[in-house]
């Protein structure tokens, strides 16, 4: 068994986040998004991984990911030139997984169910494919299935006007060689490009073993701001583990679950978890509140933040408002302009969101 993870993009819905880098690479909770896949995929016993990757962001994923030694992997990185659809990635893909069977795994999704017990069921039953559904408020949005009262799958549809169910198809599929020859049936769809969608619903249609299972935990497909902060408080609430490295002197109390990495100063601040503080960091006169995230060598002085993100080497200071629900990009800068001449002073990138009062 092989897997592939699917790391193209240039993640435009995370944007500005993502305007200097992938949108995988994006931390929740101080980690890479792409990484809790890779982990997962290494969890349930497989080693064998590729990457696809794209021109724009290829290089960076690869210098941060490595080539799998830090997982206990071997990774080997598939260029896809062109975002030609999830289907046109396997199809890049064939050399390396040749006849193997594979879990192909969407690069920004996230699942609390570990891969096990699909691995086996895939196994067990001999199947083509097993997919993975969870039943959704906003099924336009994704590939969607009809499935009969037994859990069979009747049909899939990419982003469907009129969604037959609200079972979206999560982004973590199972296949076996028989996929190839699907894909080479398939046509571009009208947005252009070689849906997986259609592969498998070219399976269904010759009456190969395809099944579905309805995940039972939570998934998050963290493609845009709120997915990616719901994503960052589940991770802080399910995984977080106290550790403080830092310094913390005697003004500052941390309460909760708190970690807080090396090198990193917390002065007369108030931190309560579930919160993770990276290395290098410098927090002084600061309230932290729960669920929020803050990466290596960030500054933050007189500021009080709640259910965040903040990416690496940001500074934030003399805010005497609370800051809540926000994502502050690598090396932004937030501060209180001069008293005079009262007026907002900006630097604000494209497709920027600010809110103020
Ligand atoms: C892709 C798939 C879609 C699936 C979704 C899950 O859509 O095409 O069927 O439901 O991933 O994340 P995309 O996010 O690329 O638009």
């Amino acid at each position: 068994m092989k897997a592939l993870i699917l790391s193209g993009g240039k993640g435009t819905r995370l944007r500005p986040l993502t305007h200097t880098g992938a949108k995988q690479l994006v931390p929740v909770a101080n980690k890479p998004i792409l990484w809790y896949g890779i982990e997962a995929i290494v969890a349930a016993g497989i080693t064998d991984i590729g990457i696809i990757i794209s021109p724009e962001t290829g290089k960076e994923i690869q210098a941060k990911t490595g080539n799998g030694d830090r997982f206990g992997a071997k990774i080997t990185y598939i260029l896809q030139d062109r975002p030609l659809g999830l289907a046109h990635a396997v199809k890049v893909a064939q050399p390396f997984l040749e006849n193997s069977p594979f879990i192909m795994y969407l690069g920004d999704n996230l699942i609390q169910d570990s891969l096990d017990i699909f691995l086996a069921e895939f196994a067990k039953e001999h199947l083509d494919a097993l997919i993975l559904l969870r039943t959704v408020s906003n099924p336009t949005a994704f590939g969607v299935a009809k499935v009969d009262e037994k859990g069979r799958v009747l049909q899939l549809v990419e982003k469907p006007k009129n969604p037959p169910s609200n079972l979206a198809l999560v982004g973590i599929y199972f296949f076996s060689s028989a996929i190839h020859g699907a894909i080479a049936s398939i046509q571009p769809s009208a947005r252009g490009e070689l849906e997986i969608t259609d592969a498998i619903q070219s399976l269904i249609d010759r009456e190969k073993p395809v099944e579905a299972l309805q995940l039972q935990g939570w998934w998050l497909d963290t493609g845009k701001k709120d997915d990616l902060l719901e994503a960052n408080r589940i991770i802080l609430d399910t995984c977080l583990q106290i550790a403080v490295d830092g310094q913390v002197d005697a003004q500052s109390q941390v309460s909760g679950r708190v970690q807080i990495g090396a090198n990193s100063k917390i002065i007369n601040s108030t931190i309560r978890g579930p919160v993770i503080i990276g290395n290098d960091c410098h927090i002084e006169n600061c309230f932290i509140g729960p669920y929020t995230s803050i990466a290596d060598r960030v500054t933050l002085i007189e500021a009080d933040i709640e259910h965040s993100v903040i990416l690496q080497d940001a500074k934030v200071t003399g805010i005497h408002q609370r800051i809540v629900d926000s994502a502050i990009g690598q090396r932004a800068k937030l501060e209180i302009a001069p008293p005079r001449p009262k007026a907002l002073r900006l630097l604000i990138g494209d497709d920027s969101h600010i809110e103020l009062v």
